[in-house]
């Protein structure tokens, strides 16, 4: 797909542009209900609009490859601490399939329109599964395919990885080698958006370490 410096020149106007979609990410943050200050992993932060989501004083890792979006997460986080709303932020540039999180280190992993950017969904899927402590919370929110891809899905799918993101993954794919527990599965945008909720199964997640 696209590389970082792509990122750092859509940077410019990404904000805008997910304006379009702010209400479905309200939506999916009502949803996973949060209450307590979590540990939480945001794979492929971006500009950080997850942010004044997560509730205060979380200590939080975001990464991305893109230092310009990095400077904008870094800026709302000083907004957001003036709005008297303080994260721990720890700011990583490189790539979101290496976090160098510990094992079983967090609460909650976001992977909020990432995995159908990245060249690497499904290693991305592996290291939330081994940061993720047991009973912790992935959640999933991306443009997935159906089970059948038309023409012209196809057709799209060829201008949409021109400018970094592909219309042909199908998360259910992606989810098969892992036992994750599927909580809560939406759809939006007439099946174009879903938003998966979903916790590490009780008697496999160590298995899938390594
Ligand atoms: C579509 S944006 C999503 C940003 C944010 N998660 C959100 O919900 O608004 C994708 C972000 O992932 C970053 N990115 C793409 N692939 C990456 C990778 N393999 N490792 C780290 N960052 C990546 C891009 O730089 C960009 O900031």
């Amino acid at each position: 797909m696209v590389g970082a410096g792509r990122w750092d020149s859509y940077a410019k106007f990404y904000n805008l542009v997910l304006k379009t979609v702010a209400s479905q990410r309200q939506q999916l943050f009502q949803r996973l209900a949060l209450a307590e200050p979590l540990e939480v992993y945001i794979a492929g932060c971006g500009s950080g609009l997850d942010l004044p989501y997560l509730p205060a004083q979380s200590a939080v890792l975001g990464v991305d490859f893109s230092a310009e979006m990095l400077r904008q997460s870094a800026q709302l986080q000083q907004q957001l601490q003036a709005a008297g709303h303080p994260l721990a932020l720890t700011l990583q540039q490189g790539r979101a399939e290496l976090s160098g999180l510990a094992d079983n280190s967090v609460d909650l992993v976001l992977l909020h329109l990432i995995l159908a950017v990245t060249d690497q969904p499904q290693a991305l899927l592996q290291e939330a599964v081994r940061v993720l402590k047991p009973g912790g919370v992935i959640s999933i929110w991306d443009k997935f395919a159906p089970q059948q891809i038309s023409g012209l899905r196809r057709a799209a799918d060829y201008f949409s990885r021109k400018l970094g993101t592909t219309l042909l993954l199908r998360i259910d794919d992606l989810l098969q080698p892992h036992r994750l527990v599927i909580m809560q599965r939406h759809s939006m945008l007439c099946g174009q958006m879903q938003h998966l909720i979903m916790t590490t199964h009780p008697t496999t997640h160590n298995k899938e370490r390594g």
